[in-house]
């Protein structure tokens, strides 16, 4: 059987060290680290994030703010709040939650949030040094992934890594983390996507293949080799009337059909999920101490 990569309790261990940290500069008379969160519209999926980062804030000794604003709210009404908030020296990190409401541009408003206070890292900024093996702020699911792979210890150098999926925030960055030089990394990496043909194929040859398409249990059984490591970054929400909820939180793998093959796996929930809030919550720090800008 797998050895089920634990994102729970790695969370847990780095948000431990975190608030350690966070204690220790703040009895020096550092600033508490204060995270701000921008929040559009009405999504259950979305505000469940928001809340877990917003509690996971409070749990290591930051403050943090949570704005929240309706879907109709125009662009130019939001890029004014990205404003005041780069301007409000008190605050050192800024997200804002995505998907945005569609007559939004998202790229117009994560370009307005100063680098320095990205802890999502998605500015061009960040990405670009972050290309460049010169990183600042790391995108926090790339980063959880890389952090995950660390602490167990799983052998990158040399291995064929299949992403699946090309989006700006979790497949490109990881393709490219998992290529440059370090440990994890020194991967030979293979994007694939939606107009990628013979994609299992392409999985079959995978050493690593990490799985962020968004489509729920994409990944068979029958498209891994044994002894592959498998990383699910997808998290769909299926109804499920046997659930008080009323849904399920399924991944782009069908673990019961991969898990028996894999070497290493993660979960879902309890796999990449909790590891972006630690990667959040480190690149936060980092900000509160001027550690990298
Ligand atoms: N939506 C899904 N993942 C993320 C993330 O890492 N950051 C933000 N801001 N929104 C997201």
């Amino acid at each position: 059987m797998p050895t089920i990569l634990d994102g729970k309790a790695t969370s847990k261990a780095l948000q431990d060290q975190i608030a350690e940290e966070t204690a220790a500069f703040v009895a020096q008379g550092g600033k508490k680290p204060h995270l701000a969160a921008i929040l559009v519209g009405e999504d259950g999926a979305s505000q469940t994030y928001v809340n877990h980062k917003v509690k996971a804030c409070e749990r290591v000794g930051f403050s943090s703010t949570l704005k929240r604003f309706p879907a109709d709210i125009t662009e130019e009404a939001l890029l004014e709040e990205v404003e005041a908030i780069n301007a409000n020296d008190d605050i050192d990190g800024l997200i804002v939650q995505l998907p945005l409401p569609k007559h939004i541009n998202v790229t117009k408003v994560t370009d307005r949030i100063r680098p320095e206070k990205d802890v999502d890292g998605f500015h061009p900024i960040n990405v670009g040094r972050m290309t460049l093996g010169q990183p600042a702020y790391i995108s926090a699911t790339p980063f959880g992934i890389m952090k995950l792979l660390e602490r167990y210890e799983v052998e990158t150098s040399g291995k064929h890594c299949v992403v699946i999926g090309r989006s700006d925030i979790v497949g490109r960055p990881m393709s490219i983390l998992l290529s440059q030089k370090g440990n994890p990394g020194d991967c030979t990496v293979t994007i694939c996507h939606s107009r990628t043909k013979n994609l299992k194929e392409m999985t079959l040859q995978a050493d690593i293949v990490v799985a962020a398409l968004g489509i729920p249990e994409f990944l068979k059984g029958d498209m891994v080799k044994e002894g592959a490591t498998v990383i699910d970054v997808g998290i769909t929400r299926v109804e499920d009337a046997s659930k008080k909820s009323g849904f399920r939180l399924v991944g782009d793998v069908d673990y019961a059909a991969v898990a028996p093959k894999s070497e290493f796996i993660t979960p879902v929930p309890g796999g990449v999920g909790p590891m972006t809030i630690a990667s959040l919550l480190y690149n936060t720090m980092q900000s509160a101490k001027k550690a990298v800008y």
